[in-house]
């Protein structure tokens, strides 16, 4: 458990949206903390979506603040531009940047939050000494690439350590986890110690992406303060 009272925070992938409709899609998650746009280019994964065009047609859309994932190579020319756009989070993967803290201080001067990813064989331990140059750490729960994977238990550790790591230094980083993230598996996720939570087939395939929100809130929620619920 974290020493802090966290918020929980759900962010919904629009990867699992309807990409004809993604304006009418947006607005069924206005109670979102966050959009999640997975921004994939076919080379650092093995998928390819959509590029800065239509994110800052989405920006301009919904009145949710945009969370963007880039998952492309050459990652510190393109990710200042989503930052240009307006976008609130701007998340980079360590492995696609030469110089992730030279790129995380460029996004926050043009007023955008810091995000820093790393791929499930990724360690966080060389990366820790970094963490108040970022907003936000994403560990990602699952390989990056597709929805609808099955949440990866063996990261469990990893986020452990990194909550251990930022309650220790006192920094305000957020841990943000990413995939596979169900009703079920957010509790595990969140008593680790991750607090902002992606999810795209667990509020897209259910018929009230609302209510999924809702009820993904309330179990991390739980998970935060386990005394309060039977109070
Ligand atoms: C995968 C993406 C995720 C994806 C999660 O590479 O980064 O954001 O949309 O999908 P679910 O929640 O279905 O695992
Ligand atoms: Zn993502």
């Amino acid at each position: 458990m974290a020493s802090a009272p966290l918020k929980c925070c759900i962010n919904p992938s629009i990867l699992s949206a309807d990409f004809v409709n993604l304006e009418a899609e947006l607005a069924r998650i206005s109670n979102a903390d966050a959009v999640h746009v997975d921004v994939m280019d076919n080379h650092f994964v093995p998928n390819l979506t959509i590029g800065l065009p239509v994110v800052e047609r989405l920006q301009k859309v919904t009145p949710v603040p945009l969370d963007a994932h880039l998952m492309i190579s050459d990652v510190d020319r393109w990710a200042p531009q989503f930052a240009d756009a307006g976008v609130s989070s701007v998340t980079f993967h360590v492995e696609a940047s030469d110089a992730p803290i030279k790129l995380a201080r460029e996004l926050r001067a043009r007023g955008a939050k810091a995000g820093m990813a790393l791929r499930p064989a990724t360690p966080v331990e060389p990366y820790l000494d970094m963490l108040s140059e970022v907003d936000m750490l994403l560990i990602m729960t699952v390989e990056p690439g597709f929805g609808g994977q099955a949440f990866l238990d063996v990261m469990l550790p990893k986020i452990r350590r990194a909550r251990a790591a930022i309650d220790g230094s006192g920094v305000d980083v957020a841990i943000q986890v990413d995939g596979g993230i169900t009703e079920e598996t957010i509790t595990r996720a969140a008593e680790a110690g991750a607090n902002v939570f992606v999810a795209g087939s667990a509020v897209y395939g259910k018929p009230s992406p609302a209510a999924a929100i809702e009820s993904l809130r309330t179990n991390g929620q739980l998970a935060f303060t386990p005394a309060a619920a039977t109070q």
